[in-house]
């Protein structure tokens, strides 16, 4: 059979709404400048679905760093991969900045969050290891466990007992092959924003052996008393053997970093194929980082206000009633009862008539039945953006309760 047939015969779950849904409910063009104000189909909307939880994004200062760093290595420098010819000082003393702030020796950049999380995993197990991992692990963990041609036992979403039994017979396993284990965990979970529970999983280490890997995407930069990240927040810095975060989320930018001892950067540093076989991170993005890490570190204010908007947001939504679930982290989920079309027809109302626009996640994110609209606060938002989305949240819950959106079709997006 010809392979694109083949293929284009399943567009997937996502792929067959395809036609339903592109450039509006998918692929969306959010125009301007970044902010809580951007315009969407030429109109302006108040925007909740942006990771720019500091505000950091269009910062004056950060945009006026941004700037000079192009305008004076270029988007080419350095050249080549780290290892042959693309290192610099600057490379390095981010490294330097990035490993102090999250309390770890060294640190070593990635040019991805997502590629550098699988090429990690693929460098810290062999056939003999075993990894343990959390069942709601972003598709870059499951991605990286793709590539182990050992053991993984997933246990269900925080369910500690789990973890146990899943951890003892990892460690009968590894008796037998001479392996170890690595178990894997999110700081924070970026759908439901619930943390992952880093403290207890720790206080295993007492009775098993084996190291600990955190995707902190979401925590960095925000949880904790000084935005450390969520080692920071359960107080358990020296339980994280592997730290790692993307610049994706609170630093606004691209790249990614994996902080650790000493001696397992170096490794990495030597071996980690994303890396090795790919260009250096070019300079505008490091010297841009330097500038973010500076103010996420020198200047709480962000975070503060940050917080500020979380709490008044959750709060709101909670007193009136709705269902967002067991967040305790900026990420808010509203959780509604619906099928497919509802959430469209829901999510068309709440864009045209209200010019809000936040994320729509449907089955197979959520189970079936299940529609959530997820809100990202953050410190570029007001108290009065909060107390409108709650007004129109109200308003449209009642309309989906009395089966307004109820028509069994999509919304019609060519309007
Ligand atoms: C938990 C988590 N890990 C990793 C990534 C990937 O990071 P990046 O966007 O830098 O590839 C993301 C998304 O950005 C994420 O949410």
């Amino acid at each position: 059979m010809d392979i694109f047939e083949k293929r284009l015969s399943n567009l997937g779950p996502l792929g067959i709404h395809a036609d339903a849904t592109d450039g509006y409910f998918m692929f969306p063009k959010l125009e301007g400048e970044i902010g809580s104000r951007m315009k969407f189909r030429g109109k302006e909307c108040l925007i909740w679905s942006l990771n720019n939880y500091l505000g950091l994004a269009n910062h004056p200062e950060v945009r006026q760093v941004d700037a000079e760093a192009a305008a004076r290595w270029g988007l080419a420098a350095p050249m080549g991969a780290r290892m042959m010819s693309g290192q610099t000082v600057y490379h390095e003393q981010l490294e330097r900045e990035l490993a102090a702030f999250v309390y770890k020796e060294s640190a070593y950049l990635l040019n991805f969050g997502y590629q550098g999380m699988v090429s990690i995993i693929d460098q810290m197990v062999d056939r003999n290891d075993v990894i343990v991992y959390d069942s709601d692990a972003h598709a870059c963990i499951i991605d990286g466990m793709r590539l182990h041609i050992g053991k993984r036992f997933v246990y269900p979403h925080n369910n500690m007992e789990k973890l146990r039994v899943q951890l003892e017979r990892a460690s009968k396993l590894t008796q037998q092959t001479g392996g170890g284990i690595l178990v894997i965990t999110e700081g924070v979970y970026g759908m439901s924003g619930n943390l992952g529970n880093l403290k207890e999983i720790v206080e295993l280490k007492k009775e098993f052996d084996f190291r600990l890997l955190v995707d902190d995407a979401h925590g960095f930069g925000t949880m904790g008393p000084n935005g450390r990240g969520s080692h920071e927040n359960m107080n358990v810095v020296d339980g994280v053997d592997l730290y790692f975060a993307t610049f994706a989320k609170a630093m606004a930018s691209i790249g990614a970093f994996v902080a650790g001892n000493a001696d397992i950067i170096k490794y990495l540093r030597f071996t980690l194929r994303s890396q090795i076989y790919a260009k250096s991170l070019p300079m505008p993005f490091v010297i841009g980082a330097l500038k973010r890490l500076d103010m996420i570190r020198s200047r709480p204010e962000f975070r503060e206000k940050l917080w500020t908007i979380v709490h008044a947001l959750q709060k709101g939504l909670r007193e009136d009633g709705f269902n967002i679930g067991t967040t305790q982290s900026p990420v808010t989920p509203v959780l509604f009862n619906g099928d497919i079309p509802e959430a469209t027809q829901l999510t068309y109302d709440l864009r045209e008539n209200y010019s809000i626009f936040c994320s729509i996640v449907t089955y197979p994110v959520v189970p079936k039945g299940v529609l959530m609209l997820r809100l990202i606060p953050t410190a570029a938002h007001t108290l009065d953006d909060v107390t409108y989305t709650i007004k129109a949240f109200k308003e449209i819950s009642v309309k989906l309760a009395s089966g307004k959106y109820n028509t069994h079709v999509m919304a019609d997006i060519s309007k």
